[in-house]
């Protein structure tokens, strides 16, 4: 199958009243089990390139991994930059191939955010290729980045934004941040809703890692059409491994690692898709 636009996952994802998950991918094997829970669970997927993996030299690696999985793959595959830094790198990923890029100017001023994004959005839209944006900028630790910014968005700015930015996915900030939680994490459903009430295009919660599965189905039912996951996904991937300390076998301990990161993947997809 062809790769997918993020556009079109989330065009099913608004029919469906379900979220397409967003996963971030670092190496062949973690890429592999997301893709086995994806078509086990007949589930379009979103491989995310996200900045960490892009500063130890994957991008273009991941890239051909993603366009040669798609090309075998059952179900809808795209291929997304995560947390896009500048203007430039979502160039170099268009060039890539990528179907979907990530512009976050949620750091910088509202004027800034709206321009760049613009321009983002001017540049993909003209060779078919997505656009997610951001507002409301989210805390926690991305890919070893560390954000402090509060993470509320603000409804009126979100009117601004989408009434000036044609983008085909929002991120905002509701409480959620990237990492794991210490504790259970309090989102801003209220603020949630008052976004979908304005019409936005579909919406993205970033941090999916630990959050409560009733929260993740209260998310889903405000609006939200997209979520990332990657540090559990991580997490999962190298505990597996770690039970295989001692073992000499060294595609078995990936086989182990793999398969306690696709029971996860499997989860979340089917919380995601409203079957749990
Ligand atoms: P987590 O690592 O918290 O799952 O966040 C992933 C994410 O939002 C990537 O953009």
């Amino acid at each position: 199958m062809a790769l997918a636009t993020l556009q079109e996952v989330l065009s099913i994802a608004v029919e469906s009243n379900t979220a397409i998950p967003g996963f971030n991918i670092d190496n062949i094997e973690g890429t592999e089990a997301i893709m086995d829970a994806a078509e086990e669970e007949h589930c379009p997927v979103i491989l995310t390139v996200g900045q960490g993996a892009i500063k130890a030299g994957q991008l273009e690696h991941l890239a051909d991994l993603v366009k040669r999985i798609a090309r075998e793959s059952t179900v809808p595959v795209v291929l997304h930059l995560d947390h896009g830094i500048s203007y430039e790198q979502t160039v170099q990923c268009l060039r890539l191939g990528f179907t979907s890029v990530m512009y976050d100017g949620s750091h910088d001023s509202l004027a800034d955010n709206i321009r760049e994004s613009q321009t983002v959005v001017r540049s993909a839209h003209a060779v078919g290729v997505s656009v997610e944006c951001e507002l409301g900028a989210i805390s926690g630790v991305e890919d070893g980045i560390s954000h402090k910014n509060v993470n509320l968005v603000d409804v009126d700015e979100v009117r601004e934004f989408i009434s000036k930015v044609d983008c085909d996915a929002l991120a905002v900030g509701i409480g959620n941040a990237h990492g794991m939680y210490q504790g259970t994490p309090h989102f801003d459903f209220d603020r949630l809703q008052a976004c979908q009430k304005l019409s936005p295009p579909p919406l993205v919660l970033h941090g999916g890692s630990g959050t409560p599965d009733d929260m993740i189905r209260q998310a889903i039912k405000l609006g939200i059409r997209k979520i990332n996951v990657a540090t559990e996904l991580r997490m999962a991937f190298m505990e597996g491994l770690e039970s295989t300390v001692g073992q000499r076998d060294f595609y078995q301990m990936y086989r182990t690692a793999k398969e306690n990161m696709a029971a996860l993947a499997r989860h979340k997809i089917q919380l995601f898709q409203g079957k749990l």
